[in-house]
C-alpha cells in the first residue's frame, strides 16, 4: 500500500497526487487537513503541495513538523509552482533532517499559476501544454518511486531567489490574517461553495454569506472557485480570469 499526503488550492496539486495514485496503484489519498497525528500508514509516502512565496505553504510546515513515519517507508515530495519553485523543496527536506526523517527524493512540476494577486489565468493552450508536460513528468516519478530511488532534489534556486529567500518568503507568515483582503461583491447569491472549497474550515457562512476567520492559509481556493466571480482580492483581483484546474473534480464540485 502507498499513501500520499496533498494540499491544494485550485486543484493543480490534486491532479498530480491522482496521476502519482493512479501508476502506483494502491494508494491512498488523503489531505493533509486531515492529518491528526497518526503513524502513516504505506511502504511509500508522497507529499505533494504547492509553492508559496518561493517555500512551503505554513499547513506542510506543520504537517512535516509532526508527521509520523515508519522508518522504512521510503518518502518523496513533488512541488509545483508557476515559475519560481525557491526553496520550497529544500525546506522540507530541512525540516524532516531536522526530526532525523529521511526524504530520499524531491520532484518539481511546472503548473499554470494562480495567485490571481499577480495575474490572471495563463491561455488554455498555454494550460494545456503544462498538462502534457505534467504527464510526461509524473510516469518519470511514478518509475522512480517503483524503484525506491535516493536521489539529489531538483532543484531551480538561482542566487537571487537564494539572496531574497528570507525577504519573500517571510510574508508567508502573515497569510493567516491576509483573509481580511477579500472583498465580497453584491453578487454573493449565497451558495456557500467558497466555505465548501476551504480545507482548512476558514469560512463561515453567516446570514448567508461567507465571513473569513482569520486562520488561511492563502491557496486562493474561494475566489478562484466562486462561480459568481464575487471575491476580489482587494482591487488586485478585478477583471482578471479565474482559474483552477479542469482535470480533476473536488468533492464540493
Ligand atoms: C499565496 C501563493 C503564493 C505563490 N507563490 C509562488 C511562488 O513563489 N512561485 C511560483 O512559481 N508559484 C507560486 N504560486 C503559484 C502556485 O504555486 C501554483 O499555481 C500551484 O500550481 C498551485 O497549486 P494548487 O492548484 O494545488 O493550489 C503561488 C500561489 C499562491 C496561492
Ligand atoms: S462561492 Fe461565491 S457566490 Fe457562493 S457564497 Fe461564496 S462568495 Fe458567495
Ligand atoms: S479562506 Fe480561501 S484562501 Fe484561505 S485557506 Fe480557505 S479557501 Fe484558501
Amino acid at each position: 500500500m502507498n499513501t500520499i499526503y496533498y494540499f491544494t488550492g485550485t486543484g493543480n496539486s490534486l491532479q498530480i497526487a491522482q496521476d502519482i495514485a493512479e501508476g502506483l496503484g494502491d494508494t491512498k489519498l488523503i489531505p493533509v487537513s486531515d492529518y491528526k497525528g497518526e503513524l502513516i500508514q504505506g511502504e511509500t509516502v508522497g507529499i505533494i503541495y504547492p509553492v508559496y512565496d518561493w517555500g512551503i505553504p505554513l499547513i506542510i510546515e506543520r504537517f512535516l513538523k509532526q508527521a509520523k513515519i515508519k522508518s522504512n517507508a521510503y518518502l518523496y515530495a513533488v512541488t509545483n509552482f508557476n515559475g519560481a519553485p525557491g526553496k520550497a523543496l529544500i525546506q522540507c527536506k530541512e525540516i524532516l533532517e531536522i526530526r532525523k526523517i529521511k526524504l530520499s527524493a524531491g520532484f518539481l512540476i511546472q503548473m499554470p499559476g494562480n495567485y490571481i494577486p499577480m495575474y490572471g489565468a495563463k491561455s488554455l493552450e498555454r494550460q494545456q501544454k503544462l498538462f502534457t508536460q505534467e504527464k510526461k513528468k509524473v510516469k518519470e516519478i511514478i518509475e522512480k518511486v517503483k524503484e525506491r530511488k535516493e536521489l539529489k532534489l531538483e532543484k531551480k534556486y538561482p542566487l537571487l531567489t537564494k539572496i531574497l529567500f528570507h525577504k519573500f518568503y517571510k510574508q508567508v507568515a502573515n497569510f493567516p490574517t491576509n483573509d481580511k483582503n477579500f472583498v465580497l461583491s453584491e453578487d454573493c447569491s449565497g451558495c456557500g461553495l467558497c466555505s465548501k472549497v476551504c480545507s482548512v474550515h476558514n469560512i463561515e457562512m453567516i446570514n448567508g454569506k461567507p465571513n473569513w476567520q482569520h486562520h488561511c492559509e492563502m491557496c486562493l481556493g474561494c475566489l478562484q472557485y466562486c462561480p459568481k466571480r464575487a471575491i476580489e482580492y482587494g482591487t488586485k483581483s478585478i477583471n482578471r480570469e479565474r482559474y483552477h484546474n479542469p482535470n480533476v473534480k473536488r468533492v464540493f464540485e
